[in-house]
C-alpha cells in the first residue's frame, strides 16, 4: 500500500475492527446507485454489509476495498459463513441467536479462509465468542450508551414501549410526551460529543476535517428519525436501543432467509482488496468500474485529496458511471472544477437522505460521470 489516503485514518483504524455492522442504510445506497447485472462496483468494505447488499441486488461484480485489514477479515468471515453455514448457524456466528457454538463454527469455516484472515481470527477468537455483529469498537460504544447512559434517562419499560409502537402518529406523540425530556437531551449531548466519541467510538482522525460542535447535529438527526421514520421498520434504532434486531426479515438484506441464500450464491462475485481507494484506482484501467460506493471516505480526506479521489473514480470508469457517498459532518461533493465531468443529482440525494434509517448522516451525494478526464 502506498502513501495515499489519510495516514492518520489508516493508523487509527489499523489494528482493530471499528465497525462490525454497516451504519449506512443499504436502501439509500441502492436507490442512489441503481445497480444491475451490467455493473461492476467498487465498494468501500467496512463491515462488508453494503457490499453484500450490492451483490444481492444483482451487480455483476463487487470489489470490496478497505485500507483496514481487520475490516476485510471481518467481511471475509461473514461471507464464508453465508456460503457454508445454514441460516441458524450463520445467525449464531453473527450473534443473532442463542445457539452459541461460535468457535466451533469458526473452525468449520477456517479451511475456507485465506492465511491473513485466519491469522487475524486465530488471534481474536474472543471477538467471535461475542457474536460478530457486536464486536466493533463502534458497537462497543453503542452498548455503553445502551447499558450505562440510557438507564439514567428512561426505564427499560419505556424503551420497550417505544420500540413496540406500530404507527408514526403514536411515535411522534410518545417522543414529545415521554421520550424527549431535558435529561435525554443533556446526556445525549455529552455522550455524543466529539470529545467522548473520539475517545471511545470514532477516532480523533475521523474528525480531522470537521468544524463546529457535533452533538447538536446528532441530536437533531436523532430527533428527526424518532419522529419521522417508523421505529418498527428501523433496524438501526432497534440495535441502538435494544442491542438486537426485532425482525431479521427486515433488517440488513443478507440477514433474511432469502438474503442469506442470495449472498451464498453471490459470494463468488465479491472480491476483496486491501488497499486505499486512490492507490487502487491509480492501478486500474478506464472502464473497470461502472459504480462506486465511497461510504463517507471523502470526508476523511482533505479537499484536495477528495478531488484526487473523485478524479480517480472518473478515470477508472466511463460515461454513465455513478458515484454515491454520504457526508457525516463535512460537506463534500464534486468541486466546481469537475462540473463538466460529474453531474450531481441533488434532488435524488436529498430525497434519499430524508428516508435514511441510519439517520446520523447530513447529506447523500449521487453523481454521474458525464465525460472522462481525457475528453475534457
Ligand atoms: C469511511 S469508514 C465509515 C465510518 C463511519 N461512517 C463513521 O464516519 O464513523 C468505512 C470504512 O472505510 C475505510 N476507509 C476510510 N478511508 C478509506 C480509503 N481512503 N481507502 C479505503 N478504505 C477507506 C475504513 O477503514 C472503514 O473500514
Amino acid at each position: 500500500m502506498s502513501q495515499h489516503g489519510t495516514e492518520a485514518t489508516r493508523a487509527a483504524l489499523g489494528g482493530q475492527i471499528s465497525y462490525a455492522q454497516s451504519w449506512k442504510d443499504p436502501a439509500v445506497l441502492l436507490g442512489g446507485l441503481r445497480v444491475n447485472a451490467d455493473d461492476d462496483v467498487l465498494s468501500v468494505c467496512a463491515s462488508g454489509d453494503n457490499s453484500f447488499a450490492l451483490a444481492i441486488a444483482g451487480a455483476r461484480s463487487v470489489t470490496a476495498i478497505d485500507l483496514s485489514g481487520p475490516q476485510i477479515a471481518l467481511a471475509k468471515l461473514k461471507l464464508a459463513g453465508a456460503k457454508h453455514l445454514n441460516l441458524a448457524r450463520f445467525h449464531s456466528l453473527l450473534g443473532l441467536s442463542g445457539l452459541g457454538q461460535r468457535i466451533y463454527l469458526y473452525h468449520l469455516l477456517r479451511p475456507h479462509l485465506d492465511e491473513a484472515t485466519v491469522a487475524f481470527w486465530d488471534a481474536n477468537e474472543a471477538l467471535i465468542r461475542e457474536g460478530l455483529l457486536g464486536c466493533g469498537k463502534f458497537e462497543h460504544y453503542l452498548s455503553l450508551f445502551r447499558d450505562r447512559m440510557l438507564p439514567l434517562v428512561h426505564r427499560q419499560s419505556t424503551v420497550d414501549e417505544f420500540l413496540d409502537l406500530a404507527d408514526l402518529d403514536a411515535q411522534r406523540k410518545f417522543f414529545a410526551e415521554r421520550w424527549n425530556n431535558r435529561r435525554w437531551r443533556a446526556l445525549f449531548r455529552v455522550f455524543f460529543s466529539q470529545t467522548v466519541m473520539a475517545r471511545s467510538g470514532r477516532s480523533a482522525a475521523q474528525f480531522a476535517h470537521v468544524e463546529g460542535a457535533v452533538s447538536g447535529a446528532f441530536l437533531e438527526r436523532t430527533s428527526h428519525v424518532m419522529q419521522e421514520i417508523p421505529i418498527a421498520s428501523n433496524p438501526y434504532l432497534q440495535w441502538i436501543l435494544a442491542g438486537k434486531y426485532r425482525d431479521l426479515e427486515h433488517s440488513q438484506p443478507y440477514l433474511s432467509a432469502e438474503g442469506h441464500k442470495a449472498l451464498g450464491i453471490a459470494a463468488d462475485r465479491i472480491e476483496f482488496v486491501h488497499d486505499d481507494l486512490i492507490t487502487h484506482l491509480a492501478g486500474v484501467e478506464a472502464g473497470t468500474y461502472s459504480a462506486f460506493n465511497l461510504s463517507d471516505a471523502p470526508e476523511y480526506l482533505s479537499e484536495a485529496e477528495s478531488e484526487t479521489l473523485l478524479r480517480a473514480c472518473v478515470a477508472a470508469s466511463g460515461v454513465g458511471a455513478r458515484l454515491a457517498y454520504w457526508n457525516l459532518l463535512v460537506p463534500r461533493w464534486r468541486p466546481p472544477s469537475m462540473a463538466k465531468m460529474l453531474s450531481r443529482d441533488t434532488a435524488l440525494g436529498e430525497r434519499l437522505i430524508r428516508q435514511d434509517r441510519a439517520f446520523v448522516y447530513g447529506a447523500f451525494q449521487v453523481e454521474t460521470v458525464e465525460c472522462s478526464t481525457f475528453s475534457h
